[in-house]
């Protein structure tokens, strides 16, 4: 034998040393989710570890994450019912919830990146992407108030937004706004090749926001396709995106790598809370090693080609690295 493969993975020293894949706490970004009221913590019950809260505990989380390393943040929040409607009008309310989240965390935490998301469901009484009509999601209408939401994001001083609704022509639409306003320092980080998954599950109990009829198959991309996820990407990126993105993570590897060759923009990918779910459940019945889980699957993510990857595990990851 000239070539013996194994000399390379002898001791912890050597296989460190030859690592292609290191995750760093910059890696991540950390979604959270907010809701109204003082002192609140509530657990997602499909996704146990998780929480919900209020500004004031949003302040001392986003706090600890700077202390952790952790430098960017992913805001959703949970509208109360009584304000949803068909036009997702509360999510242009300069006083919302979604406004009042990103001012805490400016104020808490000036340097931290701010991300949104933007897209109708969380303020839908369809709990829809998009305004419906007639039993249909109507696309251009909905991508004006996806533009208007997205300015005022910008305005209460978001950092980038992220459209997660998949949209035909909204990456324009918003960047066009965004100008129009004079928020040119704005980025989007476009959610391009999104797929209608049920592993989005337990983040629509974590918002209550699940589709009251039917599904979102006629926005979000059949997972039996790959080259329509390139022609997504790729038209986003012509629109004027700053950073593309695939979701879920781990059942669409393959798509991160096809996208990190195809584009030469920053490529993140959303580890979901399906994702989040399905380890903690096997770790909770002893069928899973959790931490070594988290590693193994957060590292496939970037060696599969994102640069970047939102996980509900990024403090997990964080004190698991460091
Ligand atoms: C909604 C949105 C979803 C997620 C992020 N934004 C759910 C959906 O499309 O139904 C999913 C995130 C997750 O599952 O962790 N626009």
């Amino acid at each position: 034998m000239i070539r013996r493969n194994r000399i390379l993975r002898q001791t912890p020293a050597i296989r460190s040393l030859v690592a292609e894949t290191i995750l760093r706490p910059e890696d991540f970004i950390v979604p959270l989710f907010v809701v109204e009221g003082k002192n609140v913590k509530e657990e997602i019950s499909s996704m146990p570890g998780y929480f919900r809260m209020s500004l004031d505990l949003l302040q001392t989380e986003v706090k600890e994450l700077w202390s952790m390393g952790l430098r960017s943040v992913l805001l959703f929040i949970k509208c109360d019912d009584a304000k949803k409607d068909n036009k997702g009008t509360e999510a242009l309310n300069p006083d919302g919830l979604m406004q009042r989240s990103i001012r805490t965390v400016k104020d808490a935490c000036p340097d931290m990146l701010v991300m949104t998301d933007v897209a109708l469901d969380p303020f839908s009484s369809f709990g829809h992407d998009g305004i419906v009509e007639n039993g249909e999601i109507v696309n251009d209408a909905t991508v004006s108030v996806l533009a208007a939401m997205s300015v005022s994001h910008a305005e209460a001083g978001a950092d980038f937004v992220a459209p997660s609704d998949m949209m035909d022509g909204r990456i324009r639409a918003i960047r066009e706004a965004l100008e129009a306003h004079g928020y040119t320092k704005t980025g989007i980080m476009s959610y391009s090749a999104k797929y209608a998954s049920c592993f989005y599950g337990p983040f629509r109990d974590a918002l209550d926001s699940a589709p009251g009829f039917g599904d979102k198959k006629t926005y979000q991309m059949d997972p039996a396709n790959r080259r329509e996820a390139l022609r997504e990407t790729l038209m986003d990126v012509e629109e004027g995106a700053d950073i593309v993105m695939v979701k879920p993570a781990l059942a669409y590897l393959d798509i991160i790598r096809e996208i990190r060759d195809a584009v030469t923009l920053p490529v993140s990918a959303y580890q979901v809370s399906g994702e989040y779910a399905m380890i903690k459940a096997a770790a909770e019945r002893g069928w899973l090693n959790e931490e070594k889980a988290i590693l193994e699957t957060l590292t496939s993510i970037k060696r599969a080609g994102a640069d970047m990857i939102a996980s509900y595990f990024a403090k997990d990851a964080v004190k698991l690295i460091g």
